[in-house]
Order: structure tokens, then sequence, then C-alpha cells
């Protein structure tokens, strides 16, 4: 199964992923935990996106992009993969389309959780207050849904365009949410 969770920050798509890749047996990608890693790693490319990714803006495509050719030729992900975090923009989107074209592995279909913005900023505040993600301060969460809004809404919009988006809503006991995830993957899920 190759498949994108799609969402607005706080919507659920790291927690369902994990969850999720013990079902389907596939890892999960997760463009967010990459850069993190490599913020925390201190390495050039983490050095770049740390400031970027404090004030809740995108980090270049040309960098994200990169990471992600890397891990998704990496062997476990040749049976399948959930991608949490990527295609955040249009061009993100084409990008991918062509990778995964190059790599002989069409993606199966997009995901998008929805979750109403009250209740995202509710669970950021609770997330923040437990595991204190410098990105989860009111300004930059505000920031986040801003750019998720003007770039990533127009990659839902182009997966629907395609055929290949189906919205679960992401409200509910997380085991609720994964139960209509899964069933509204397509049937090669049950393969
Ligand atoms: P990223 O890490 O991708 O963050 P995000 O999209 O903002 O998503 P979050 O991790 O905040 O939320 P989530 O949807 O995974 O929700 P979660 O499961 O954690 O990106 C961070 C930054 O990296 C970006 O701003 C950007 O700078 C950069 N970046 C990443 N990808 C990029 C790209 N492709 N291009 C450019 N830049 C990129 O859940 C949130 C909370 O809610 C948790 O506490 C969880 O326990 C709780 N929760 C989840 N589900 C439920 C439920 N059903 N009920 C109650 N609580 C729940």
């Amino acid at each position: 199964m190759r498949l994108v969770l799609l969402g607005a920050p706080g919507s659920g798509k790291g927690t369902q992923a994990e969850r999720l890749k013990k079902e389907l047996d596939v890892p999960h990608v997760s463009t967010g935990d990459l850069l993190r890693a490599a913020v925390k790693a201190g390495t050039p490319l983490g050095l770049k996106a740390k400031a970027v990714m404090d004030a809740g803006r995108l980090v270049s495509d040309d960098i994200v992009l990169g990471m992600l050719e890397e891990r998704l030729t990496q062997p476990d992900a040749a049976r399948g993969f959930i991608l949490d975090g990527y295609p955040r923009n249009l061009a993100q989107c084409t990008a991918l389309e062509a990778l995964l074209a190059k790599l002989g592995q069409p993606l199966d279909v997009a995901i998008k959780l929805d979750v109403p913005s009250e209740l995202i900023v509710e669970r950021i505040a609770g997330r923040a207050a437990k595991e204190g993600r410098v990105d989860d301060t009111p300004e930059t969460v505000r920031e986040r849904l801003r750019v998720y809004a003007e770039q990533t809404e127009p990659v839902a919009s182009h997966f629907e365009k395609i055929g290949k988006l189906r919205c679960v809503d992401g409200v509910g006991e997380l085991e609720e949410v994964s139960r209509r995830v899964l069933a509204a993957l397509p049937a090669i899920a049950a393969a």
C-alpha cells in the first residue's frame, strides 16, 4: 500500500501512521520527523531547516525532496509506505508523482483527516504541554494553519481531481479513527 496521509497540523497524521504501519506492514515516512532528526543531529541541512520550522513555514522543496528520495529508495519502502507531511504544496505533489513514476511505484490513495480547527488548537496545546515541541507555540501554530490552508489544501484538491482522495473524519477515539482509515483504503489493502 502506497498511501499519503493529508490533514492540518495536529489532525492526527503521525498518530494514525504509527498505528497503521503495523496493520499494513509498511514504514511510516514523516518528512517532519526526518527534518527534526536532522535538526537534532546538527547536520548542515538541519541547521538550515531549523529557523524555518521554528517559524512554522515550509522548508525548501529541494531539501525535503532530497531527504524523501533517500528514504523511499531504502529497501523497506519497496513494499509500500505511509507518507506523512508530504506533499505540502503543488510543486511537491508534482515532484512526488515524478519520483514514484521513476521508482515504478504509483500512489494508491491519499487519505485526508478532517478535524475542526478548534479541536486542532486544543490537541496541539495538549501536546505542547506534554512534549514541548518548539513549533507548538500559539503564534507558530497559527502560521502553520495558515500555510496549510494556502499551500496544502490545493494538494487535496489535486488528489480529488485525479480520483485518489478519500476524506475521513479524524474526530474520535484513536481506534475508531484507525478503523475509518482502514475502511477508506482501496481494495489493494485487503490483498
Ligand atoms: P510536521 O511534523 O509534518 O507537522 P504537522 O503537519 O504540522 O503535523 P503535526 O505533527 O503537528 O500533527 P499530526 O497531524 O501528525 O498530528 P499528531 O498525530 O502529532 O511538520 C513540522 C514542520 O516541518 C513544518 O511546519 C515544516 O516547517 C517542516 N516540514 C515538514 N514536512 C515538510 C515538507 N514536506 N515540506 C516543507 N517543510 C516541511 O497529533 C497531534 C496531537 O493530537 C498529539 O498530541 C496526539 O496525541 C493528539 N491526537 C491525535 N489523534 C487524536 C485523537 N483522535 N483524539 C485525541 N487526540 C489525538
